[in-house]
């Protein structure tokens, strides 16, 4: 990857996504992953349009974390080769690294939020530390976003001070601050109590209209069904089945996939095939 054709938080440009320009944001070229022997990505191909809303699916163990971990470089590729935006981006390291970053913004289960921070300075944090921005024009930017998400009266309390589903939307905000084209949700609604799943669903959907390219870890199958534009199955490391929304809830193909779907939309008629 060439630093001088990736954005920067202070200079957004050549890798924002532009709604108009079919790019791959993120493309995987027969991908895979190992922890020691065992091998939990297997030869994944996978393209993801800029702009693209994606829901991957699939039981516990399968690999979903991985695999969108592999995207930012949580975790590295064993074997193949991963794209953003048409250019190579692996094994990168320093400043390039913090520039893949910058244009991928990632949303973890547990908010990971600094409790000895504000929200306003959680979400700013990286523009002062990374991008060297002034902390009153970082703020500034950070309370922007919190009442984005529909925090603008929040700033200055701390995530102790917030519900579960506040600390998500700050998270969210937080993700957004270096105006990534790519955000990537690991499960962000399952720590969560049910009744404040809807208020993040209600800011994912919105930042889904927005032309971000997004890529989420759900089990939140009305996301799937109602935000996403193609879902993911995964299973056993690989991807089983992809597919239009509709079309993985009402025919889904693989009998793997019949079979997780059964479980997860009938908990009490695991067997039956009840609602197909
Ligand atoms: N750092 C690691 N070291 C060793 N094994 C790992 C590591 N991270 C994940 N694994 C293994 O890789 C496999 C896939 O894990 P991953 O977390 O990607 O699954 P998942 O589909 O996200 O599961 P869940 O739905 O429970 O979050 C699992 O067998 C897991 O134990
Ligand atoms: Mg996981």
């Amino acid at each position: 990857m060439q630093q001088d054709t990736i954005s920067t938080a202070a200079s957004p440009a050549v890798f924002s996504h532009s709604p108009a320009a079919k790019t791959a944001a993120v493309e995987f070229r027969q991908v895979s992953k190992s922890f020691g022997p065992h091998e939990v990505i297997r030869n994944v191909d996978l393209r993801v349009d800029s702009g693209e809303v994606v829901a991957v699916c699939g039981p516990s163990g399968s690999g979903k974390s991985t695999l969108i971990r592999l995207i930012n470089q949580l975790e590295s590729v064993t074997r193949g080769e991963i794209l953003i935006n048409d250019q190579p981006a692996q094994n990168l390291k320093g400043a390039a690294l913090r520039q893949l970053r910058t244009h991928i913004g990632f949303v973890f289960q547990q908010f990971n939020l600094y409790a000895h921070l504000t929200a306003e300075d959680n979400v700013s944090l990286a523009l002062i530390k990374v991008h060297g921005w002034k902390k009153n024009v970082a703020r500034e930017k950070a309370r922007a976003l919190l009442g984005r998400v529909g925090l603008g009266d929040k700033a200055l309390h701390y995530p102790d001070e917030l519900s579960g589903g506040q600390q998500q939307r700050v998270a969210i905000a937080r993700a957004l601050v270096t105006d990534p084209g790519i955000i990537l949700f690991d499960e962000p609604t399952s720590a969560l109590d049910p009744e404040m799943i809807g208020e993040v669903l209600l800011v994912m959907q919105e930042l889904a209209k927005s032309g971000i390219t997004m890529i989420v870890v759900t089990h939140e199958m009305s996301f799937a069904r109602e935000i996403a534009d193609r879902v993911i199955f995964m299973d056993g490391g690989e991807i089983l089945e992809q597919a239009q929304p509709e079309d993985f809830f009402l025919r889904p193909q693989h009998p793997r996939a019949q079979r997780f779907l059964q479980k997860v939309l009938f908990p009490l008629h695991p067997q039956t095939g009840a609602g197909r």
